[in-house]
């Protein structure tokens, strides 16, 4: 079992760079004479809404500014053509964004995308393309706007454990963003906040189908016993073809106390997105081996983990992960169940798009 696990990850981790997705090039001059016909009475020349023109007023909303790099940058083309293509209301934007499905053609809606997309300099920001689905333990590499909250079952022989962390990500600067945790812990009738954390990361090389970031965080005790911990990791999503993706991540965690007793933790997992529709369920399949530095503090543990994300909101900016944790070597638990809710705010409010 373990040797077919390592040969999975293996795989996970060196995947063949030589593998690109096809797609012709779209014209951006076609683009920009479409934008000029269909969109600039809304939208604005520069891309930037004019509040007080009678068009916009009369919306009542006020379309979002292409121009802003930071937010051109963080939106997938493929979203915005989405968008395009059904209208806002589909994708749970406001419904005086029209349809233009049956005035344009596919290609020409690929053509005014990338047009859209041109209006700002976004070539410092990671693309949005590459916020790829968050994974139940491989760390993610885009930075980004996000409140998660993540539970944790372990059924345990006697008194069962919750593990609950609850997790505020803040987008800082072009590629930063800052991480700030509380956990939370409940087992038997013992229940409390045992440890807070404070983060940053950092993407530090990104392209259309690659990123890779750096992270350092600082557990802090809250619990009077307990002991503080630096954890560092790489992260890296890589998308394979339209419908592949992989993530993976090395973390290491050195406790403050006895720097011995940290672990190493690999993980890896693999998404299959079959569809471009936000509101889905999305199947993946996660492997994570974690290892003591000091092998008399314990083995190799290997787990596996098998999961769905499911869209809740009709942009999917509220999702759902749901996984089981199976042990693949001898751990002291038989299975973990996890449940993680998101809400990526920078797209909306909570209640918005159900
Ligand atoms: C009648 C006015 C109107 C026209 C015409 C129009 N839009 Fe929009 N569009 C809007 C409004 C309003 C929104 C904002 C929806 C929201 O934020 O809820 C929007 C949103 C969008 C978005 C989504 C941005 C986001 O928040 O992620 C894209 C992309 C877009 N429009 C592209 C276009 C393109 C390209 C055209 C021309 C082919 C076009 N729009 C034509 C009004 C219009």
């Amino acid at each position: 079992m373990k040797s077919c696990s390592s040969v999975v990850v293996a795989v996970l981790l060196s995947l063949a760079s030589t593998v690109s997705i096809s797609a012709a090039a779209a014209d951006i001059e076609a683009g920009r004479q479409l934008y000029s016909s269909n969109c600039i009475a809304c939208h604005g020349m520069s891309g930037k809404a004019d509040a007080d023109d009678p068009v916009v007023k009369a919306l009542g909303v006020m379309p979002a500014d292409f121009s802003d790099a930071l937010f051109n940058s963080r939106e997938p083309a493929g979203d915005w053509e989405m968008v395009i293509k059904y209208g806002g209301h589909a994708l749970g934007l406001a419904e005086q964004m029209p349809a233009q499905g049956e005035a344009l053609s596919d290609e020409e809606i690929r053509d005014v995308t990338a047009y859209v997309k041109s209006m700002a300099d976004t070539s410092a920001f990671p693309p949005g393309e590459m916020n790829l689905f968050l994974p139940i333990r491989t760390k993610k590499a885009f930075p980004e706007d996000e409140y998660v909250y993540k539970g944790r079952f372990t059924e345990q022989d006697g008194e069962d454990a919750w593990k609950n962390v609850l997790e505020f990500e803040k987008r800082v600067g072009k590629r930063g963003q800052l991480i700030l945790e509380l956990v939370h812990e409940s087992e038997g009738d013992v229940s409390e906040l045992t440890e807070a954390e404070v983060g940053y990361k950092q993407a530090l090389s990104f392209s259309d189908t690659h990123i890779l970031s750096g992270a350092a965080v600082v557990a802090v005790p809250i619990e009077a016993d307990g002991d503080g911990e630096l954890q560092t990791y790489l992260a890296y999503g890589r998308i394979l073809s339209p419908s592949w993706i992989v993530q993976s991540s090395l973390r290491l965690k050195f406790p403050f106390e006895g720097a011995d007793d940290g672990a190493a933790e690999l993980a890896g997992i693999v998404h299959w997105v079959h569809s471009p529709w936000p509101r889905r369920v999305y199947p993946g399949l996660e492997l994570v081996a974690e290892t003591p530095f000091r092998s008399s503090n314990g083995g190799l543990e290997w787990t596996a983990m098998p999961q769905v994300r499911i869209g809740l909101t009709r942009g999917g900016h509220v999702a759902l992960n749901l996984g089981v944790e199976v042990p693949l070597s001898d751990q002291a638990w038989d299975e973990r169940v996890y449940i993680t809710l998101l809400w990526d705010f920078a797209d909306g409010s909570f209640f918005q798009g159900w």
